[in-house]
Order: structure tokens, then sequence, then C-alpha cells
């Protein structure tokens, strides 16, 4: 069975997004990036090798977790994105969940023009096909369960094939900056008591 139907409400998105009800004000995109600038995220790098052989990567805050069963994820990339064009080619992405030893790399695969052929030197191909960097503290091998454009960007779903995960930190990104998680890496497994001031939680 397919793992989505075409043409899903996300099709009429395409259609009618710059439509408003009368007497709306349509929401500028600044205003749209302060929103969701407050919403704080990890940091994933994906990558994925193009029918050359040669691997991309992007680094991406849109990673969303979609079904556990079957294990799908998603990411959101622009239409224009080279990892997105390679992920379509080898039909395989890579999803690498940056730790705070990663932002260096995160920066670089975020990086545009010039800066970002240094992001070539990070990259290393797989032994499946699966373009592997540093500074991640989890890896998900995915296939590429299928593509839908919504507005300027693309939804990748990704059906995860296995997974690698790594003790440390994850990175962070919110209000237009990183951060880094806010307990010390030997507490990550630890049981957060949900009814402890939150104040005290970083100080165990
Ligand atoms: C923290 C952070 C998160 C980002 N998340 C996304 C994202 O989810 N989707 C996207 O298309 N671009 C995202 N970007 C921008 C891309 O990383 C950037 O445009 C990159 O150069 C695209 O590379 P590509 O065109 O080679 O795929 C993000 C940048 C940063 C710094």
């Amino acid at each position: 069975m397919p793992l989505f139907r075409k043409g899903h409400s996300a099709g009429m998105l395409n259609r009618s997004h710059s439509r408003h009800p009368p007497g709306a004000v349509p929401v500028e995109p600044d205003d749209y990036r302060d929103f969701m600038s407050r919403f704080p995220t990890g940091v994933a790098v994906v990558t994925a090798t193009d029918r050359s052989g040669r691997p991309w990567g992007c680094t991406c805050s849109s990673l969303c977790g979609v079904s556990l069963r079957p294990p799908v994820l998603s990411v959101c990339l622009t239409p224009w994105s080279r990892t997105l064009a390679a992920a379509r080619e080898s039909g395989r992405l890579g999803v690498h969940v940056m730790g705070v030893s990663g932002q260096a790399v995160a920066e670089v695969f975020a990086a545009a023009g010039d800066r970002k052929a240094e992001a070539a030197r990070f990259l290393a191909a797989g032994a499946s096909g699966w373009p592997r960097i540093g500074g991640a503290i989890a890896f998900a091998a995915c296939t590429v369960a299928g593509t839908h454009r919504v507005g300027d960007h693309v939804v990748v779903f990704g059906m995860v094939m296995s997974v690698e995960c790594h003790a440390g930190p994850p990175l962070l990104h919110g209000l237009r900056g990183y951060a880094t998680w806010p307990t010390t890496p030997g507490k990550l497994g630890r049981h957060v008591n949900l009814d402890e001031p939150t104040s005290t939680l970083g100080n165990k």
C-alpha cells in the first residue's frame, strides 16, 4: 500500500496558499520566521548521494517523526536543494542528529556559496550508499518513501531502515541561534521528573 495518497490536502495548499479570506491580513514572511524562531528544535544534517556518486548534505531543523509502524520520518527541503535532488536520484537519505560538538559541521552544511564547498570534505560515502559525517549523536538510514510539494518547500518522507544512537547532548536551535541541552551529558539518560522545578534540572 502506498505510504500516502497523491493529491491530498497539501495539493489544495499549493493552489490556494496565496488566497486569504476577505479582510484577513496576510502574514508577512518575517513575522512567520519570528513565530517559528520561538519553537526550538534539534539540528539535523541530511545527506544523500547523487547519480554521479557525489555526496551532498544540508542542515535541517524540520525533522519530524511521522509514524512508528512503519518507522517514517519527514524533513522539509527547498525545491532547489542539491541534497533533495540527490535523494530523489538515489532513493536514499541519511539523517544525522547533531551533538553539541557538531555545531561547526552544521554551520558549514547550512552555508551558501563558497562556504558550502567546504562541506564536501566532511562527507564520507557510507558503505551502503548513505553518506556519513562526524559530530552526530544519532543516525537514521532511510529510503525515500515519497515527496510532496507544499508551498515553497518539499516534504520528504523517509522510511527508516536502520538507526544508530550514541551518548552525548544534542545540539539545539532556536531564537535564531544555537544552544546546548540544559543538562550535563552524564544526566541525559536520567528520567526527568516533570514535577521538579525546571530551574534545578541542569544543576544535579
Ligand atoms: C539551524 C538551521 C536549520 C535549517 N533547516 C532547514 C530546513 O529544515 N529546510 C531547509 O530547506 N533549509 C534549512 N536550513 C537552510 C539550509 O541548511 C541551507 O539553505 C543549505 O545551504 C541548503 O543546502 P542544499 O541546497 O545543498 O541542500 C537550515 C539552516 C539552519 C542554520
